[in-house]
C-alpha cells in the first residue's frame, strides 16, 4: 500500500530580529517572491497535500500575503522553533503519514531536493532524517554531532550551547527535516519532551533529535551540496547576497539560451518571466512578475517592465516604465508578488486581463509610461513622455510625443499629436474616449470623455473635444486669431514704463 502524501509544516511565527524590521522577517521578497511564499511553494511542489505555515508574529499579514486557502497555525506560549512545531500539532492528522518541516527563511529550497529528502526518509524508515550541509563558515548554525566521521547523526548542538569542538565541526544543521509523523506528534511524542533547558531558553526543535537517538530509533542524515539551497536569510546582508547570486544565475541560463544582455550584472530578470531567443536587454532592465519578451524583441536600457506581454521584434526604447499596477496612497497592492504554484488559481493582480501587450513590431520609448491593460497592437507607435491606461492603441497608430491617453481606444492607423489629453476623469469616476480608424487628432487637442470620434475624422490643432464627432468630420473649436498690427511695440513700452513706476 502506498503511503499517504506528506504533510509540510513551514515555521513562519518567529520575529527576525536580526532583519531590524518592523516587517516580519519572512516576508522579505527574494526576486520579487516573499520568502515564505517560496517554501510553500517547493512544498506544495514536493507533493506536499497539506502545507501547515505555523504562524506568530505579524501573522495577518503572512496570511494575507499567502492567502485564506492554508492551513493556519498559532504559536502562543512555547517560544522558539520546537514551539512552532508543537503549534501546528492539531492542525492536520499525522498519522501514518511523513512531516517535512521547514523553515520559513530559507528562500532557494528545490521542490526536487525536498522530493529526494521524502524519498530517502521513507527508504530508510528513520524516526527522523535532518538535512545537513557542509560549509567553510558554520557561524550561527547549529552543528550535527556524528558517532564518528561516517557515523549517524546523534543531535545537534546550536552554535551558544556549543563547546569548542563542536564549534569546529563544518556540518550544520539546515533547518529542513523530514519526521515520522507518529514519532513526532504520536501518543508517546517527541515533542512533549522539549523544555526550554538551554542558552536561548527556547523549546528548540533541534533537541527531537537527540530524543529519537535515547529512543533507539534511526536518525539519519541527508547532505545538501547546494550552499544556496539550504542558505538561510537571517540579516539583510545575507538576503542581498543569495539575491545576487540567484539573480546571476537566472542571467546566466537566459544567455545560454540566447538571450543578450549589455551588462548582466545589473539585469533583474524575475523567475517567472520568460524569454524568447535573441531578446536583447540592455544595462539595468528589470523584467518582473509575469513578464514575457517575445524573440528578437530589445529592451532598452533602464526600462522596467512589470507583468507584461511584449510581443516577437517589438523595440522597447530606454527608460519605458510599463506596469499593471496602479498605486494609490494606503493601497495594500503588493505588484511585484507572484506566488507561483501555491494556489491552483492565480493571484487577482495578475490576471492576463490586467497585463500591458505590446504587439510585434511595435515601438516604445524611451520615457514611456505603459500602465494597467494598455494593448499596442503591431507597428503601433508611443514615444517619449507619453503614459497610456487601460488604452488600446490599434495596428498603425502613433502617440509620438507628450501624450495622456487614459481609458481610451485609437483605432487603426489613428494620429495623436503632440499635447493630447483625454480629460477620462470627472473627480468621481472615469469615462471613456473612443477614436475610430485614420482619425486625425492635432496637437495640443482635449478630449473630454466621454467621446467618439468616427472614423477618418479630424480634429483641428487646439480644439476641446466636448461633443462626438462625426465619421469624416473636422472638428475645430479655438478662439479665432486677430493680429493687431504695429501694436507689439507700444505695448512693450508701456509694459516697461509700468515695471519702472513699480520698482521706482
Ligand atoms: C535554526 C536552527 C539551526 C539551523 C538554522 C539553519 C533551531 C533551534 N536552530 O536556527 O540549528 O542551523 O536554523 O538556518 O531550530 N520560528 C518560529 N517560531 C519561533 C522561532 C522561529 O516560527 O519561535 C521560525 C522563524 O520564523 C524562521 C525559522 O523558524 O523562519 C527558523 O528560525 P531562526 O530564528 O531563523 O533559527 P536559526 O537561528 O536560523
Ligand atoms: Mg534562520
Amino acid at each position: 500500500m502506498n503511503k499517504p502524501a506528506p504533510i509540510a509544516v513551514v515555521l513562519a511565527a518567529g520575529k527576525g530580529t536580526r532583519m531590524k524590521s518592523c516587517r516580519t522577517k519572512v516576508l522579505f521578497p527574494v526576486l520579487g517572491v516573499p520568502i515564505v511564499a517560496r517554501v510553500v511553494a517547493a512544498a506544495r511542489a514536493a507533493g506536499c497535500t497539506d502545507v501547515v505555515v505555523v504562524i506568530g508574529h505579524e501573522a495577518q499579514a503572512v496570511r494575507d500575503t499567502l492567502g485564506p486557502d492554508l492551513p493556519y497555525a498559532v504559536q502562543t506560549g512555547m517560544p522558539g522553533t520546537g514551539g512552532a512545531v508543537v503549534a501546528a500539532r492539531g492542525a492536520v492528522d499525522a498519522r501514518g503519514r511523513t512531516v517535512l518541516v521547514l523553515p520559513g527563511d530559507v528562500p532557494l529550497m528545490r521542490a526536487q531536493t525536498l522530493s529526494a529528502l521524502l524519498a530517502a526518509h521513507e527508504a530508510q524508515g528513520a524516526a527522523v532524517t535532518v538535512a545537513t550541509m557542509k560549509v567553510q563558515d558554520p557561524t550561527g548554525y547549529g552543528r550535527v554531532v556524528r558517532d564518528g566521521p561516517e557515523g549517524g547523526v546523534l543531535r545537534i548542538v546550536e552554535h551558544r550551547d556549543a563547546d569548542p569542538s563542536e564549534l569546529r565541526i563544518d556540518e550544520v544543521n539546515t533547518s529542513i527535516y523530514a519526521f515520522d509523523g507518529d514519532f513526532l506528534f504520536g501518543d508517546s511524542a517527541a515533542v512533549d519532551r522539549l523544555s526550554p533547558d538551554n542558552a536561548q531558553k527556547e523549546y528548540l526543535l533541534t533537541d527531537v533529535v537527540g530524543f529519537a537517538v535515547a529512543d533507539g530509533r534511526s536518525v539519519a542524515g541527508f547532505v545538501i551540496d547546494d550552499e544556496l539551497e539550504t542558505a538561510g536569510i537571517n540579516d539583510r546582508q545575507q538576503l542581498s547576497e543569495l539575491e545576487r547570486t540567484q539573480r546571476s544565475r537566472v542571467n546566466t541560463g537566459w544567455m545560454r539560451q540566447g538571450v543578450s544582455m549589455d551588462d548582466s550584472a545589473t539585469t533583474w530578470i524575475e523567475e517567472a518571466v520568460t524569454l524568447g531567443r535573441d531578446v536583447v536587454l540592455g544595462a539595468g532592465v528589470e523584467l518582473r512578475g509575469a513578464t514575457s519578451v517575445g524573440e528578437g524583441a530589445t529592451v532598452g536600457k533602464g526600462s522596467v517592465l512589470v507583468d507584461c506581454a511584449v510581443g516577437a521584434g517589438v523595440e522597447i526604447g530606454p527608460y519605458v516604465v510599463a506596469t499593471r499596477a496602479s498605486f494609490e496612497p494606503g493601497s495594500q497592492v503588493r505588484p511585484f508578488t507572484v506566488l507561483n504554484g501555491l494556489n491552483e488559481k492565480k493571484p487577482a493582480a495578475s490576471t492576463d486581463a490586467d497585463r500591458v501587450q505590446i504587439g510585434a513590431g511595435a515601438q516604445v520609448g524611451p520615457f514611456t509610461h505603459l500602465r494597467q491593460a494598455s494593448v499596442l497592437g503591431s507597428e503601433a507607435k508611443a514615444g517619449n513622455f507619453v503614459e497610456l491606461k487601460k488604452t488600446e492603441l490599434h495596428a498603425g497608430a502613433k502617440a509620438n510625443h507628450l501624450a495622456y491617453l487614459g481609458d481610451a481606444t485609437v483605432g487603426p492607423r489613428s494620429n495623436i499629436g503632440a499635447g493630447v489629453i483625454t480629460c477620462n476623469y470627472d473627480g468621481f469616476s472615469k469615462q471613456r474616449t473612443t477614436i475610430g480608424a485614420d482619425v486625425f487628432v492635432g496637437t495640443d487637442s482635449h478630449l473630454i470623455a466621454p467621446v467618439r470620434l468616427g472614423d477618418g475624422a479630424y480634429v483641428a490643432t487646439g480644439t476641446t473635444v466636448s461633443r462626438d464627432v462625426p465619421a469624416d468630420a473636422l472638428a475645430i473649436g479655438r478662439a479665432r486669431q486677430e493680429n493687431k498690427l504695429g501694436y507689439a511695440s507700444r505695448l512693450k513700452s508701456a509694459l516697461q514704463a509700468k515695471a519702472q513706476k513699480i520698482k521706482g
